[in-house]
């Protein structure tokens, strides 16, 4: 099957942004092992990284044509803000995870309301790039039912 991965604004910059809250991993580093964990499973990964919430809007509309069977996601700052993704997640109606390094819970207060945990699957945070991992191990097992 076919999975999407979407990564929000400012993840570019992974390994140099605040290393003590997000590790030293860069986003390239997560893909790779991210493309590796799908392809050994036999599933077919592709990922977008975006600063601009109409271009993940449009990945996800695009999703449903596209045949993608599961969207992981980590919204960003953009979990916090985004009616609209949270609006195009729900007309795809494309099973999805939403995922953080951080553990938003535990940091400012305006990090404590997400747009997307409700229409979930699930929700992974806390556990560094290590969450993306554990994520697509969700999706996988989902797939292969
Ligand atoms: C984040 C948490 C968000 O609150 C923040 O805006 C991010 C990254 C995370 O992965 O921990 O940019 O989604």
């Amino acid at each position: 099957a076919k999975l999407l991965v979407l990564h929000g604004p400012n993840l570019n910059l992974l390994g140099s942004r605040e290393p003590e809250v997000y590790g030293h991993d860069s986003l390239a580093d997560i893909e790779q092992a991210l493309q590796v964990q799908a392809s050994q499973a036999g599933h077919v990964l592709e990922s977008l990284q975006s600063n601009a919430e109409h271009v993940l809007v449009d990945r996800i509309q695009a999703a449903r044509a596209d045949g993608t069977a599961f969207i992981l996601i980590n919204p960003a700052a953009f979990t916090h803000t985004s009616v609209a993704l949270r609006d195009a997640l729900a007309a795809v109606a494309i099973p999805f995870i939403e995922i953080h390094l951080s553990n938003p819970h535990s940091r400012e207060p305006f990090r404590q309301h997400s747009y997307l945990s409700d229409k979930a699957l699930g929700v992974i945070c806390g556990f560094g790039s290590d969450s993306y991992r554990y994520a697509l191990d969700a999706a996988l097992k989902r797939l292969h039912g």
